[in-house]
């Protein structure tokens, strides 16, 4: 079993009968979403209902008979379990590479607890060694950000798909913003969030309450 398997099945141990769910998205929530559906299957886990965070957990959850709600119908989910891309020593993330991280932080900022599941590769020591950071930008003029970016020590890189722009499933552009090192990501967040245009970053600050990771010495569970 690879270590993002492991981290997810070690997250189903957290999950009771009842419980309504928000289910992240990408590789990682995608096999907690298999375990989910297989512990739904055998009766193990029974009456849960999971709030997706994006299009793709929602096709995939349908895929193998999650039962699903929306926000409006079950407004504080009692866990969510979701990836990150880069989660430092106060738990603080850097989420986005899968184009989520609007969906994704809205169910997380309404959900009760949010659980994070990666393999040991996520944990850095601080945010942005490794991972750009995306920020979600409404389309309207928003080559302007750029030198914005730029000007916070960002080098900013418009995200692709084939041969068109990425779009997020709420209509907008993502830039991958390559910093060297993220050292106030609380300054960073508040700098970015006066600008009009910027919907959302993927820093994730004070949001995640625990994380399970996987390495090849077994699981770490980290706790706020
Ligand atoms: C999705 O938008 C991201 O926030 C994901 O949580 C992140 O990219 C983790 O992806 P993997 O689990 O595929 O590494």
């Amino acid at each position: 079993m690879n270590p993002k398997q492991r981290a997810a099945e070690a997250a189903l141990e957290k999950v009771q009968s009842g419980m309504i769910l928000g289910l992240g998205t990408g590789s990682t929530a995608d096999y907690f979403l298999q375990a989910l559906a297989a512990a739904l299957k055998s009766g193990r886990l029974t009456n849960i209902r999971g709030v997706p965070t994006s299009r793709q957990s929602e096709r995939r959850s349908l895929e193998m008979g999650i039962p699903l709600a929306t926000l409006v119908e079950c407004p504080n989910p009692d866990l969510t379990i979701d990836g990150a891309d880069e989660i430092d020593p106060k738990l603080n993330l850097i989420k986005g590479l899968g184009g989520a991280l609007l969906r994704e932080k809205i169910v997380a900022q309404n959900s009760r607890r949010l659980l994070i599941i990666a393999d040991a590769s996520k944990s850095v020591p601080a945010l942005g060694v490794k991972s750009p950071l995306p920020v979600e930008v409404a389309p309207f003029g928003h080559e302007s950000h750029e030198s914005f970016l730029r000007n916070l020590g960002a080098t900013p890189t418009l995200r692709k798909a084939q041969d068109s722009l990425y779009t997020t499933d709420n209509g907008n552009y993502i830039y991958d913003c390559r910093f060297s090192r993220i050292d106030n990501p609380e300054q960073l967040q508040a700098t970015l969030k006066t600008r009009a245009g910027i919907v959302e970053t993927g820093l994730f600050i004070g949001l995640a309450h625990e994380a399970i990771i996987a390495g090849d010495e077994g699981l770490e569970h980290r706790t706020r």
